[in-house]
Parts: structure tokens; sequence; C-alpha cells
């Protein structure tokens, strides 16, 4: 196949969310795959057939979860911006629940809803000022962030809840960030959340959403390639304390999808300038934009050269005219030649979602592993 392009092994997928489903199934979790993450219809298939929900952040991720098997019900509606069609569409279509951000939000969904002469179920997405310790720039829990609203104003909402005729005010919503590694981070968020339902006295209502965030090993990708499910799951159920009639709800994307692609580039040239070594690769940041943005890291390995001395160190670099167009600045490889297909590894989360044209490249094709065989789309 024509590089660059994304392999996604669906035999790992399948037993990804097998694992994910057996232990959120221990406590009677509820589980929608963040679409953002990867909305590749393949996938969405398989992950609407194994019987999650679907967690949203715009009306067109709202048709295409409808499109690829989700149940309405089982679909959640988060964004800080939903534009007055998507708050229509997410009402007509019935889904399970919108995550309002604001009081302002809040008097448009109930006005749409007025309008449409239907009621919305709405939770509300409170900010817990919960440090998620991971990258700033996917941190979203901390009270400088624009996600969310803070308790005092969720409380104002409460007790005028009744007022707006055409909400149903259904519980609350919170998310922190995402690649959270740290198990302790989810026991405060737990506890932060018992103690914010305390001052809400939200326990008698259904509806309570913990959000995503698992993170997975960019480091060892090829040993770990399940997520820590049984740990996340565990810690939530030893700190939280829900109201009895509550169902807890997570929107995992990363956690699901993240280890089961990978890219694949060749090499179009090797360089030596007089500082460094150059690999110049056909895939660039337009195909996986987590490097450039976040100076994230994915494991490289050189497929052609497997087996020999890793003793060289190669700046990976993609075509496009950016200096952030960089996989990385110091890349161990065994000595690297024109032709060499190389993998990057974990980018089935945020790297085909993420892809663009920029420099009018194209977009890269899709290959799926089933039992072994490579199938083209
Ligand atoms: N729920 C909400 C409200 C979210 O904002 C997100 C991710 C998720 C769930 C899913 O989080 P996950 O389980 O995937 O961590 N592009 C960045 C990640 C941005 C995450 C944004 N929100 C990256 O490549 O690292």
């Amino acid at each position: 196949m024509q590089t660059p392009f994304y392999q996604y092994d669906l035999a790992l997928l399948n037993e990804t969310l097998d694992t994910a489903h057996a232990q959120a199934a221990k406590y009677g979790y509820m589980v929608h795959y963040a679409i953002k993450a990867n909305a590749n219809p393949t996938l969405l298939k398989v992950i609407s057939d194994a019987g999650f929900g679907a967690d949203c952040v715009s009306g067109n991720e709202i048709k295409t979860a409808l499109k690829n098997g989700f149940k309405p019900q089982s679909i959640v509606f988060a964004g800080v911006g939903k534009t007055d069609w998507e708050i229509e569409y997410a009402i007509e279509q019935n889904i399970h629940c919108m995550h309002c951000e604001s009081t302002q939000e809040f008097h448009v969904i109930n006005h749409i809803a007025k309008k449409l002469n239907k009621m919305a179920r709405v939770a509300l997405r409170i900010n817990p000022n919960v440090n998620a310790k991971t990258h700033k720039s996917i941190t979203t829990g901390l009270k400088e962030n624009k996600f969310g609203m803070s308790v005092e104003e969720a409380s104002l909402i409460f007790n005028s809840a009744n007022k707006y005729k055409n909400i149903s005010l259904i519980g609350l919503h919170f998310h922190i960030g995402s690649q959270i590694m740290n198990m302790e981070v989810f026991k405060n968020l737990a506890r932060e959340v018992n103690r914010i339902q305390e001052r809400l006295q939200s326990k008698a209502h259904p509806y309570l959403n913990l959000g995503g965030g698992l993170g997975i090993d960019y480091n060892n990708p090829m040993i770990n390639r399940i997520a820590d499910f049984e740990g996340y799951f565990k810690t939530i159920n030893l700190w939280l304390k829900p109201g009895k009639d509550q169902t807890i709800h997570f929107e995992l994307g990363r956690s699901l999808v993240g280890q089961c692609g990978q890219l694949y580039t060749r090499v179009l040239y090797t360089k030596t300038t007089k500082t460094r070594s150059f690999a110049v690769v056909d895939g660039g940041m337009n195909a996986l934009i987590r490097p450039a943005l976040y100076g994230a890291y994915h494991c490289i390995e050189n497929i052609n050269k497997i087996g020999q001395p890793v003793n060289q160190t190669y700046e990976v670099v993609g075509p496009i005219c950016e200096t952030t167009d960089s996989f990385g600045e110091a890349v161990s490889l065994p000595t690297t030649e024109r032709g060499d297909l190389l993998v990057i590894h974990s980018c089935g989360a945020y790297a085909e979602s993420m892809a663009s044209d920029y420099n009018l490249r194209e977009r890269p094709q899709c290959a799926f592993i089933r039992n072994f065989e490579l199938e083209k789309k």
C-alpha cells in the first residue's frame, strides 16, 4: 500500500474492548467511546457492535455515531461551544443527554427544547479543579480551563431547575484531562466528586459521568498493549460514593483505540548536517500532529532493519514546510536508508482524527488487520 498509511489491528481492538467491558461490568459501569479519538467508520462499527455507547462533541459526531450503529439512548453530547443546530439536532434525535457547560447554555437549551415542544435531558458539567498531572494542553479540569462551570454556578442552576420547564436535569458530568497514568489522580477526582455531590445534594439524580482520560503506555506499546482498565475502574469503585440509584458513566477514547493503530511511513532521504542526522519520511504532521503540537513521544521502529544494532540517532522529520514537523529529535534506530519502512506506534487515537491536508497533502489511507490478514479500505 502507498505510504504513509494507518494500520489498525482489529483483533487487538476487540481484545481491548473485551477487557474494558469486563472490568466495567464488574461494577455496573456504562462506557461511552469518545469518538473524537478516532472516527474511522470501521473502528466505530466494531466499537458499537461491542456494546459501547458514544461520547460526542459535535453535531457531526452525533450523526456519525448514529450512522455507525450507536443507539440514540447510548449517546452523550459535550462541548463548550454547542451551536443552536447541534442542540436542536441532539434533542430531536432523543440522545441520552447533553452536558451543559454554562448558565447561558442552560437557558439556550431550554429555549430550543421549548420551541421543539420537547424535554431535553441535561447533566451539568462541573469543573472540579482537580489536577490531572498530565500535559498542560490536555488538562481540562482546572479552574483556569474553559470547560464546565463552578460548583457555585451549578448550585444556582440546581436551585432554580424547576423554572426550566423543558429541561430534565439528570445529574453531573466531569472530565479533567487526558493521558492520565497516575491512579492517584482518579482517586482525587472520585473524592472531589463525592464532596461536590454532597454539596449539590445530587445523589438522587440518576446520572453521574466521570469522563475519560485513562492513559496508554507510549514508551512500551508492544509490551503494554492494553490499558490498565482493571486498576482504573477499581480505583473509582474504591473511592466514589454514588447515590444508590445512580448509574456511573465513563467516556474513554485513547485507552480504547490508542494502541491498535500504527502509522507506516517510508524514508525518502537521509542527510547529515553539522549538528545532526535527519531521516526525512513521507508522512508528516498532517498525518500525526501530536509530536508537533504537544511534544508527544511515539515509539518508532525501522521495519526493514529489525534485529540490526540500534547504533544511530536521527531526527525523524516529515515533508511539511514547518520546523515542528518532526516525530522525534533524537530517535535511536539502526543505520537507516532511503526506502526503509518506519512504523510509528500508538497512533490509534488522535492521529487520523486530527489529520489535515496541510500543504495539500493527501490524508493517509487505512489498512486493517483481521486475523493477521492485511486488508485495504
Ligand atoms: N470526554 C471529554 C469531555 C473529553 O474532552 C475527552 C477528550 C474525552 C472524554 C476522552 O478522553 P480520553 O479518554 O481520550 O483521554 N488530542 C489530545 C487529546 C485531547 C483530549 C480531549 N478530550 C492528544 O492527542 O493527546
